[in-house]
């Protein structure tokens, strides 16, 4: 995700990113967001709210507007690039459901909402104590038993499998078309992501900002989704 993040002041780059951002990143991108909108509709009321934590580019909202026809979203992002981006990739008829707000998720009105979503945000917050903040952030202002899906890239900077990880990652964004530009920017910001945890801590994190019936939905490569519950 930190391949994508010094790039949100360049508006020909943000404009790139739909294409050959995420979904040139994450296998499976598009499945991801939709098996998100089937694992939130199993409770989300047909007219309820949800929270999208980290919602430029618009893509996640895009996909789970198509979800839930009458679901209405509050997203907020810190980068104005990216919210000016969302909001030109969900269109009219998704905008006039979304309030979009600068910000991150302690900044989002107290809800409580229906379900929120973290997708390709936490693993680029480093856990000094701002990863477990998000989470809690998140849990307080969803309904008890809400649904919240997390989903993002996952590694352990110590262990053996990490630069070969990183070369996958990379492998597979070329496969997917991206320029050597881009991947070069890509591969170093990877290695130096210092929020890229194991899957088990982000597992742990969840628990312990309160979450429960964590369960794994995707896993691509290093990737990861889990469906919780508040
Ligand atoms: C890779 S994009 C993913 C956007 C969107 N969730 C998606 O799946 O298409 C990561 C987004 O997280 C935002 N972001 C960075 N730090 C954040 C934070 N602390 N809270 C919320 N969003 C954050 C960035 O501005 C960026 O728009």
């Amino acid at each position: 995700m930190s391949a994508f993040a010094h790039n949100f002041a360049d508006p020909e780059k943000v404009a790139r990113y739909a294409t050959m951002g995420p979904p040139a990143f994450m296998p499976g991108h598009g499945g991801v967001l939709q098996m998100a909108g089937v694992l939130l509709a199993e409770t989300m009321p047909d007219d309820g709210q949800m929270l999208v934590v980290g919602a430029g580019g618009g893509l996640d909202t895009r996909a789970l507007a198509a979800a839930g026809p009458k679901w209405r979203f509050v997203g907020v992002d810190p980068a104005p690039a990216m919210l000016d981006l969302a909001r030109a990739i969900v269109g009219p008829e998704v905008n006039a459901r979304l309030e979009l707000i600068e910000g991150v998720a302690a900044d989002a009105p107290p809800g409580p909402f229906d379900a929120a979503t973290l997708i390709l945000v936490l693993g680029m917050i480093p856990d000094d104590g701002s990863k477990l903040s998000i989470l809690e952030d998140i849990h307080r202002r969803l309904k008890p038993g809400a649904p919240f899906i997390l989903v993002d890239r996952c590694g352990d900077r110590t262990g053996p499998a990490f630069e070969r990880d990183v070369d996958r990652y990379i492998a597979y964004a070329l496969a997917s078309g991206v320029d050597e530009a881009t991947l070069e920017g890509a591969r170093a910001s990877q290695k130096a992501n210092q929020g890229l945890v194991p899957p088990e801590r982000n597992e742990a994190l969840l628990s312990e900002a309160g979450f429960s019936g964590v369960e794994v939905f995707y896993v691509g490569m290093a990737w990861r989704g889990w469906v919780a519950y508040a």
